[in-house]
This record gives structure tokens, C-alpha cells and sequence, in this order.
């Protein structure tokens, strides 16, 4: 824990295909800071447990159906309704480790053929990752891992056209692992990736918005 008052957490962003092992490594990072003693959650969106991400999994389960424009709205509302406890505990000195955010609702909203720029636009003003890993795996390798093809994206065809959207959307705060390496080593290269951010991030980088 940094001794400095005003040290924040980082905002850790995790992202990729269906199936490229984002769940698994955003637990052990969460494990393997709060071993090194700093103070860590895991955060995922969908955040199904609230009303707005209630609506989110029924239609991701195909119970229910939305127009397209309607759910890319719902996945946003999701993550705005969590900003403002977002912010609180990053400025409490809490690190939130993120398993999908604003990058997979305008890569999925962009493949069913929305236009980028509107797909964009609610997320601006949502607070920006200082650093998002991106777990890079073929479409082909990801639908040969199991449990593919119980909810509405996880299509092989669809996931071809989300990762040339996560291309458009790559910038400076990311890094790109490849997922297909064995899992230790996987993890052992997010952990040194994290943990550097982690340091800046007590050292005072100041938090900033998305696309703004
Ligand atoms: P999950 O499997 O990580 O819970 O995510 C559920 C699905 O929702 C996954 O296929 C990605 C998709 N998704 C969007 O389409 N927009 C979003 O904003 C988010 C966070 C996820």
C-alpha cells in the first residue's frame, strides 16, 4: 500500500473474445495483489445483479428481445450506474480489476453493424483504465475451448467481426497478451503489467475519462 494519502487504485481493464480466459486471470489478479498486501476487487460487466443488468441477462440468455440501439444503451447504463462507487473506491486506494468494459460494449454494438461513433458516444465521460489487457485469441482457438454457443454472441462468425472492432479501439493503455500461451505464463506477464500500474497509480497519475 503506497504511503502517500492521496494514492488511488488503478483502474485494470481486462478484455477480449468470449472464451479467451479474461474470468479466470481477473481472479488471480485480484488474488495475487491482495497477497502482496494492497487492497483489490474484482468488477465485471455485465453487472447482472442490478435491475439495468438483470435486463442485460435476460436477453443475453435469449428470454427476452431488444432492438439493437436498446441494449447497447442498457450495457452503458450498466457501467454508468457503477461510476460513481467506481470512482470512490479507486480514490479510496482500492485497485478494481475489470473483467469487460466500455471496449467490449463498442466492439460487440459495432459487429451487429451499429456505427462506431454512436456507439462511442454514451460511454464518453466514464471514467478511463489506466490499463487495459487484452487477451488476444483467434476466434477459430476460442470456439474450440468449451462451453461455446449458450449465449446469443458466442458464434464463430460474430466473434470474427468483434475482434477487428477491439482492433479500431486499441490504444495507448493497452497491452496485448497472447492467450494462447500456457496459463502460468499468461499470468505471471499480467502480474508484472498490473503491478507496475499499480505503483504509478499510487504515485499520483491523476484519473481521466474515456474519449473525451
Ligand atoms: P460475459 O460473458 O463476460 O458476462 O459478457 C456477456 C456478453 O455480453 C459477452 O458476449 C460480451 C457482451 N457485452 C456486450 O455486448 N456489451 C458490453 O458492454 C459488455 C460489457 C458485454
Amino acid at each position: 500500500q503506497g504511503c502517500n494519502s492521496n494514492s488511488r487504485g488503478a483502474l485494470v481493464v481486462l478484455e477480449g473474445l468470449d472464451r479467451c480466459g479474461k474470468t479466470t486471470q481477473s481472479s488471480r489478479l485480484v488474488q495475487y495483489l491482495e497477497g502482496l498486501g494492497h487492497s483489490a476487487e474484482l468488477w465485471r460487466f455485465p453487472d447482472r445483479t442490478t435491475s439495468v443488468g438483470q435486463m442485460i441477462s435476460s436477453y443475453l440468455s435469449n428470454k427476452s428481445q431488444l432492438d439493437d440501439h436498446t441494449i447497447h444503451l442498457l450495457f452503458s447504463a450498466n457501467r454508468w450506474e457503477k461510476r460513481s462507487s467506481m470512482e470512490t473506491k479507486l480514490k479510496s486506494g482500492t485497485t478494481l480489476i475489470v473483467d469487460r468494459y466500455s471496449y467490449s460494449g463498442v466492439a460487440f454494438s459495432s459487429a451487429k453493424g451499429l456505427g462506431i461513433e454512436w456507439c462511442k458516444a454514451p460511454e464518453v465521460g466514464l471514467l478511463a483504465p489506466d490499463l487495459v489487457l487484452y487477451l488476444n485469441i483467434s476466434p477459430e482457438k476460442a470456439s474450440e475451448r468449451g462451453g461455446y454457443g449458450c449465449e446469443r454472441y458466442e458464434q464463430l462468425e460474430f466473434q470474427s467481426k468483434v475482434a477487428q472492432y477491439y482492433q479500431v479501439l486499441h490504444d495507448s493503455s493497452w497491452k496485448v497478451i497472447d492467450a494462447c500461451q500456457p496459463m502460468e505464463d499468461i499470468e505471471k506477464q499480467l502480474q508484472e503489467m498490473v503491478l507496475e500500474c499499480v505503483k504509478k497509480c499510487h504515485n499520483g497519475e491523476p484519473l481521466s475519462q474515456l474519449w473525451l
